[in-house]
């Protein structure tokens, strides 16, 4: 197995995906917020890369539910924000949700090359590491990053998906990509909230009173769950 991880979407964009499992991630907050959606009952979501295109076709079907957000907040007109604590079970129970956000929807539709795409957090790292191993392919990790830039938490957590899989004994070739995440994620193994508190989007969601947010990513292995991304839908298959 090849384990490469890409630290940008820009960098997602240029690495072959087909044939491989590709795990998208953002960690603070859109992945971790799917992840709750579908642990209280959300049917799909629907990534889209603007606010436009999911204005569209919520317009189009008017059963969907429109989320997501531009610099953490919340847009006018959206049913839901990007706040793992709006996706309660009473507002998306059974519903599909059209979601743009800046960055994690954005790298999502970049990964749809992939043989299979999962959706990955720190909720899920066993889950998804599980799968991977099931699935049998080369894998490309792919940080969503802030506006195609490095972030610390995406590659974090990405180089605990690297950790993991080196652990289970998986003969494993890790590209330096793949290698510098998972030296990263080891300086940090024990304290995974305290790194999540001091990135910069961290600090900024604090700032924004949106601390609680944090403190939900940063709850690792508390879901069983690995949300896949098919058919320009993120479903749950099993
Ligand atoms: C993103 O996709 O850029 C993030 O999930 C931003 C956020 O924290 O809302």
């Amino acid at each position: 197995m090849i384990i490469d991880l890409a630290f940008t979407p820009h960098e997602l964009e240029k690495k072959e995906l087909a044939g491989k499992s590709v795990v998208v991630i953002d960690a603070l907050r859109a992945t971790t917020t799917m992840t709750v959606g579908f642990e209280n009952g959300a049917a799909a979501f629907v990534p889209v890369a603007t606010v436009e295109e999911a204005r569209d076709l919520v317009a189009r079907n008017p059963d969907f539910l429109l989320a997501g957000e531009r610099r953490a907040l919340s847009l006018e007109g959206f049913h839901l924000g990007n706040s793992p604590r709006d996706y309660r079970p009473e507002k998306v129970k059974g519903k599909t949700i059209v979601m743009t956000t800046t960055n994690g929807t954005r790298a999502l539709v970049i990964a749809r090359g992939g043989a299979e795409v999962f959706i990955g957090s720190f909720l899920n790292l066993s889950a998804l590491v599980d799968r991977l191993i099931e699935a049998e392919r080369d894998v490309l990790i792919g940080c969503s990053g802030e506006k195609d830039l490095f972030c610390l938490e995406d590659t974090v957590c990405g180089g605990a998906i690297v950790e993991r899989l080196e652990k289970i004994g998986i003969p494993s070739i890790k590209t330096d990509a793949a290698n510098s995440a998972k030296i990263l994620y080891e300086q940090c193994e024990g304290n995974v909230y305290g790194m999540l508190c001091s990135c910069e989007w961290g600090v900024y969601l604090e700032g924004l009173g949106l601390g609680k947010d944090v403190r939900i990513c940063a709850q690792v292995d508390s879901s069983k769950i690995v949300p896949v991304y098919r058919d320009g839908r993120i479903i749950l298959d099993r």
